[in-house]
């Protein structure tokens, strides 16, 4: 499959590695590499040996510095509202495809890119990452589900201070908010993410698809739904071969080794 502004490989374990290479401009997203990047996730949604994904940015500058601002700049009305509706799709599709998924934050993250981030299941930057949702400076507000995604993860005073400033903040200060899962020297993003989709694999497949689908029920339906949904998947699992064996290999005192069944 070819791509252009996107270089999709895989690397061991199965894992499809998404590389945002469109670096003249800092990786910015563009209709064409969100074309890319939905038919990507896709691809990984519907390949069953690949078992997670990361996405990163080509060069040591960004990951992705946002929307591209040369579109926006022409948008009228129902184009702008499309364009949001299109992205906020795709974005979703990475957040529900049932796979784990890192963005590795090699540098500037800033507006889509990083709400980008934020529709991963996990984030680890770079020493050196910005962070920010600039939106308001250019007088629109976040389109690819910033404002709801953001105030989820780091609650609502954290999440209105970056999205009303507009300023950037640090890698640090982002993993003491809670918006960032590590901080990492630069030339160690990629290997911290992988060692972190590496635990995730070593568990039960199914158990795991089944826990990041009872977050989401909870947090898009709230608490009861997300209780029932939880309560249901739990008495799934009591029907699996991952079960029979992660418990009997406890009782046994040797590693678990899921089938994903
Ligand atoms: N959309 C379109 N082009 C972008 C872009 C974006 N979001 N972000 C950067 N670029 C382009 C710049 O226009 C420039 O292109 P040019 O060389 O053809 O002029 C190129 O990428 C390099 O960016 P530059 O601004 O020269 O780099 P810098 O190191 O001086 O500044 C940033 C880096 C990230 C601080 C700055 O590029 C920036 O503020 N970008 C916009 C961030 C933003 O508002 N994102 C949210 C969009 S909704």
């Amino acid at each position: 499959m070819s791509f252009n502004h996107i270089v999709f490989t895989v690397a061991e374990p199965p894992v499809a590695v998404i590389t945002m290479n469109r670096p003249q401009k800092l990786n910015a997203l563009n209709a064409a590499t969100m074309a890319d990047l939905d038919r990507a996730f896709t691809q990984v949604e519907s390949d069953p040996e690949i078992c997670g994904l990361i996405i990163t940015g080509s060069g040591e500058k960004a990951f992705v510095a946002g929307a591209d601002i040369q579109e926006l700049a022409d948008a009228d009305p129902v184009k702008a509202q499309g364009l949001s509706l299109h992205g906020q799709r795709i974005f979703r599709k990475l957040e529900t495809m049932g796979k784990p998924s890192v963005a590795a934050i090699n540098g500037f993250a800033l507006g889509g890119g990083l709400e980008l981030a934020l529709a991963c299941t996990f984030r680890v930057a770079s020493a050196n990452a910005k962070l920010g949702q600039p939106e308001v400076k250019l007088g629109i507000i976040a389109g690819y589900g910033g404002s709801q995604r953001l105030p989820q993860l780091v609650g609502r005073g954290a999440a209105l201070e970056l999205l009303l400033t507009g300023e950037p903040i640090d890698a640090q200060e982002a993993f003491r908010i809670g918006l960032v899962n590590k901080v990492v020297a630069p030339e160690e993003v990629l290997n911290a993410s992988l060692k972190l989709l590496q635990k995730v694999r070593a568990n039960g497949p199914v158990a795991v698809n089944l826990t990041m689908q009872a977050v989401d029920v909870g947090l898009s339906c709230g608490l009861e739904e997300g209780l029932r949904f939880e309560a249901t998947a739990f008495g799934l699992t009591a029907a699996t071969e991952d079960r029979r064996e992660g418990t009997r290999a406890f009782l046994e005192k040797r590693s678990a080794v899921f089938q994903g069944r």
